[in-house]
């Protein structure tokens, strides 16, 4: 049942008429992968914390339910709403309030996008030491509410390692401040942590202190060819090992995803490196640009006189090196053939490549009709599995996920890697979270929203 009149206008009138937007409004914005995430009839976008906390203590002494929204870039449907409840953006926290260069660290709104960080310190030589494909929509609150991970985890870390504190409005308005901008912090329970990968279940994530990274130097980038994930994972080791590198990123993709994006960027030089079974995309930096091409080419002679490597290119310029990474990044799969589904897991390294071959057969006799394409962040293990066939599979998602799932806990994998539980995992979470997790995240949950207004329905 829609929100009643009344409501409407009462939180229009806490947060300013100026500050939401109504149906008709709403339909003019870009929900993102999911149309539902606008299904909430009212969209609040307060302009302070103060103005936020009187808005959720509305909603909790009227239990209405709340549904935070970021950049809207999210794949797990975790910021989907219903038109029974107000949807609150964070778009008016945009401010990156301090950055010091000196500690390397940053004080940023939750609705700052990830660009926006990036660009802003790199004119200190700094990077947030976190980046994804979404990078221009995502806003800091969801990265932070995800505990997003992207091509630079297996050096920086995911989100989490990238917080030092953060301030959170809970449901019934309490404001918890916690922005100490130091790395060693010990006071007790660390409870703004709880908020990292919350989802939007426990309360409003607002502003957040972050740690920066010294930004790489000049890139050097190589999209490569290999025989094998055999031969994917020895090369990330060996990349991972190499004593000149300033390893940037190490990513990769099956043939099939590259075939799928090159025609889509009309990328036919990279056809041929697409013909091949797994494709590697690895980035170093060095002080100079020729330093770190040099460096590059000579590790790749030595893989390929190791049988590691088929075939590659190196990127001559800075635009060469865009469309290597759009052919990583762009997964033109789901326009060539819509209505596919989207598995995000993790994988110790040396499992993966097992991992992805059983996969792989226990899709292809589960139905031959199957198709599997793959990309990941191989520096972490993290892979996206794309199942799909000729027509639309969307309602086979709980079908087809124990095939790719459920191996997962014995390697010492996981089967929610970055893109959070939202309402996708939650069937998967219910089957292969253990009992006594699952019974103190209730708890725990009850204690920060005991009316269950946060985000209702999502990850329990
Ligand atoms: C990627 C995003 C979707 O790795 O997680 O492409
Ligand atoms: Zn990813």
């Amino acid at each position: 049942m829609p929100l009643s009149p009344e409501h409407v206008s009462n939180l229009v009138a806490i947060v300013g008429a100026d500050s939401a937007r109504g149906a008709a409004d709403l339909a003019t914005l870009d929900p993102g992968v999911d149309p539902r995430n606008l299904g909430a009839g009212l969209m609040l976008r307060p302009r302070s914390t103060d103005a936020l906390a009187r808005a959720l203590a509305y909603c909790n002494e009227r239990r209405i339910g709340v549904v935070p929204q970021g950049g809207r870039t999210g794949l797990s449907g975790g910021a989907e709403s219903r038109d029974d409840e107000v949807i609150v953006a964070l778009d008016r926290f945009s401010q990156i309030e301090s950055l010091d260069p000196m500690s390397r660290t940053a004080i940023v709104g939750a609705g700052v996008t990830l660009a926006a960080l990036a660009e802003r310190a790199a004119a200190h030589r700094l990077a947030p030491g976190i980046d994804l494909g979404a990078r221009d929509g995502a806003t800091i609150g969801g990265l932070v509410s995800t505990n997003a991970g992207g091509n630079a985890a297996f050096r920086h870390g995911t989100m989490r390692e990238r917080v030092l504190g953060l301030e959170a409005v809970l449901a019934d308005g309490t404001v918890l401040s916690e922005l100490g901008r130091v790395r060693k912090r010990n006071e007790g329970l660390a409870i703004e942590q709880l908020f990292i990968g919350a989802e939007g279940t426990l309360g409003v994530v607002t502003r957040v202190a972050l740690a920066l990274v010294e930004r790489g130097a000049s890139p050097a980038t190589a999209l490569i060819a290999v025989p094998s994930l055999d031969a994917a994972a020895a090369l990330c080791d060996a990349a991972r090992r190499h004593p000149d590198f300033d390893l940037q990123a190490v990513e990769l993709m099956s043939g099939n995803h590259a075939a799928a994006a090159c025609r889509a960027a009309v990328a036919t030089e990279l056809m041929g490196l697409a013909a091949h079974p797994y494709l590697v995309l690895v980035e170093v930096t060095r002080p100079q640009t020729a330093v770190a091409e040099a460096a590059l080419i000579a590790w790749l002679e030595d893989a390929l006189a190791r049988g590691l490597v088929a075939d590659a290119a190196i990127a001559q310029n800075d635009t060469q090196r865009l469309r290597f990474w759009r052919i990583r990044e762009d997964w033109a799969v789901d326009r060539e053939r819509p209505g596919g589904l989207w598995y995000d897991v993790s994988v110790p390294l040396a499992a993966l490549p097992a991992y992805v071959d059983a996969c792989r057969a226990r899709l292809a006799s589960h139905d031959p009709a199957l198709a599997l394409y793959v990309i990941g962040h191989l520096g972490d293990g993290n892979l996206h599995l794309t199942v799909n066939a000729e027509r639309p599979i969307v309602e086979r998602y709980e079908e087809i996920a124990p095939l790719v799932t459920d191996e997962l806990p014995a390697l010492g994998g996981s089967f929610s890697a970055e893109h959070g539980i939202g309402l996708e995992k939650k069937a998967t979470l219910h089957r292969l979270g253990s009992p006594a997790r699952l019974e103190r995240m209730r708890r725990v949950k009850a204690v920060f929203d005991p009316n269950g207004i946060m985000n209702p329905g999502k990850v329990l």
